[in-house]
Parts: structure tokens; sequence; C-alpha cells
């Protein structure tokens, strides 16, 4: 026959198990927790690193392009008129001059978009001088090339900001401005560098025929790299568009810290 003394210590054991249970669980459910997140760490790396890949991969394919397009055609013409001077020298003398001469000239444009695309690749103003200056070079050669009026705003110390940052703001800007001149028919842009406590932000507004960004089509990479860029780099983009409304993307991207040029 139990007796009350023994009922009580049943209960007590009993409530003794059902809190180490609990405790169990919770364990349990933290660590799982745990698994959860850094499975979520790991899926946002692999993200990060396939948006990396393709980006590279699409750079690549665009400076072949540019090869294929630019310079290979100049020096394949300029091959095929020193093949002509030879076939022509004893026959006609003065066609094969030309000929030669074409070819030298040929040679000369191919030397300078050789020069173009590895000034394009790594802009060494960039490199030198950093984002303001570089940005200054290339709103003053767009100057020279386009009839477009482009106004350039920096606030705040802009300095020297960590290279990935420079070539990427860079690269946003040559993008919009590119976008301004083919797309929107504005005849004005006005691009807006500032910097802010720990974030600089950029801003490219142009005045033209807008457009609906929720409805860009496919094979269309340029604010793709825009966004993918960004968001590399733990940064934000806002485009706002509407037709017949101009066009301004706005991108925050965070000051990368202890960067040994950062400062
Ligand atoms: N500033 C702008 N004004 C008007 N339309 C624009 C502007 N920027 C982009 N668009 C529209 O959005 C589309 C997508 O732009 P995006 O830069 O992604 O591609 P793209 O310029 O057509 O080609 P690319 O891959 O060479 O950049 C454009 O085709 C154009 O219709
Ligand atoms: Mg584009």
């Amino acid at each position: 026959m139990p007796t009350m003394d023994d009922s009580r210590k049943s209960r007590e054991d009993l409530l003794r198990e059902v809190e180490q249970l609990v405790e169990r669980i919770r364990a349990l459910e933290t660590a799982e927790a745990a698994r959860v997140e850094a499975d979520a760490v790991a899926a946002a790396e692999r993200h990060h690193l396939r948006q990396l890949i393709r980006l590279h991969e699409r750079e690549r394919q665009t400076v072949a392009y540019e090869i294929h397009d630019g310079l290979a055609q100049h020096l394949a013409a300029a091959q095929f008129q020193f093949q002509a001077f030879v076939e022509m020298r004893s026959r006609d003398p003065d066609q094969a001059d030309r000929a030669f001469e074409a070819g030298l000239r040929l040679l000369a444009d191919g030397l300078e978009e050789a020069r173009r695309l590895i000034a394009n690749l790594r802009p060494p103003v960039l490199e030198e001088l950093g984002v303001i200056a570089a940005l200054d070079d290339l709103f003053w050669q767009w100057r020279q090339q386009y009839d477009l009026e482009i106004e350039f705003v920096h606030r705040g110390r802009i300095g020297r900001i960590a290279p990935p940052l420079e070539t990427a703001i860079y690269r946003m800007v040559q993008e919009g401005l590119t976008n301004a001149r083919r797309h929107s028919h504005s005849r004005r842009v006005r691009v807006v560098l500032r910097r802010r406590d720990r974030l600089v932000q950029l801003s490219i507004r142009d005045w033209g025929k807008g457009f609906d960004p929720d409805r860009v089509g496919p094979g269309r990479f340029g604010l793709r790299g825009i966004r993918e860029r960004a968001e590399l780099l733990g940064g934000t983009v806002s485009i706002r568009s509407r037709p017949g409304r101009g066009t301004r993307i706005v991108v925050d991207l965070p000051l990368v810290e202890n960067w040994p040029e950062d400062d």
C-alpha cells in the first residue's frame, strides 16, 4: 500500500523528469535553430558565389565580343591589306603602296582600340586617383563624344574607398549613362555621389521617357548587373521610373571597414 510520502516522491520524480525533458527539448530546439541559421548563411553564400561567377562570366563575354567586333576586325582587315600588298608588289606597285598604307592605318586603329579596351577594363585613373577623378574623366570623355549634358555632384568627403566599391560605382555609372543615352532620349543626366557615415550613395537621374522597371525583358543585363554588384557588396538598389517621367537609380553601398585604402 503506497504511503503519502511515496506518492509525493514519485510526483517530484515525475516533475523532475518532465523538467529534464523540457530542457532537452529546448536544447534540441536551439540546436535546430542554429542549424537552420547556418543553412541559411550557407545558402546566402552559395547565392552570392553564383552571382559573382555569373557577373564575371558576363564580363568576360562582353570583353570577348568587344575584341571580336573591334580589335580582331581591325587586325583581320590589316592582314588582308598586307596580303594584297605582297601579291601586288611586282604587278602594280602603286596599288600595292596604297594597300600597305591602308594596312598601317588599320593597325593604328587596332592599337587605339586595344588601348581603349584596356582602359575600359581597369581605368588607370581609377586605380591612381580614385573614383571622383575617374568619374570626372569619364564625364569629360562623354561630353566630347555625345551631345549630353552631364552634371556631377559629390557631397561629403569621398576620398579613397575600398577598390571593389570604386570599381562598382564606376561600372554602375557607365551603365546608367549608357542607358540614359541609348534609351531615355534625355539630353540631361545628373549623377550624385554622397558619403554619409558608413555609406556611399550613388544616384543617376535622367529626364527622359522612362520605362516600367518591372517589365524588363530577358537578355538585358545592364540593370541586372547594377543590382548584382550592389547585392554582392551588401548594398541596395532602387529604380524609380515611369513611362514619360524620367528615371532615377539610387544605390546605397555600405563602406567596407578596415580596407587598407579605406580612410
Ligand atoms: N534611363 C532609361 N530610360 C528609359 N528606359 C530605360 C532606361 N534604362 C533602362 N531602360 C529600359 O530598360 C531596359 C533594360 O535596361 P538594361 O540596361 O538592363 O538593358 P539594355 O540597356 O537594353 O541592354 P544591356 O544588357 O546592353 O544593358 C532597356 O532595354 C530599356 O528599355
Ligand atoms: Mg543597359
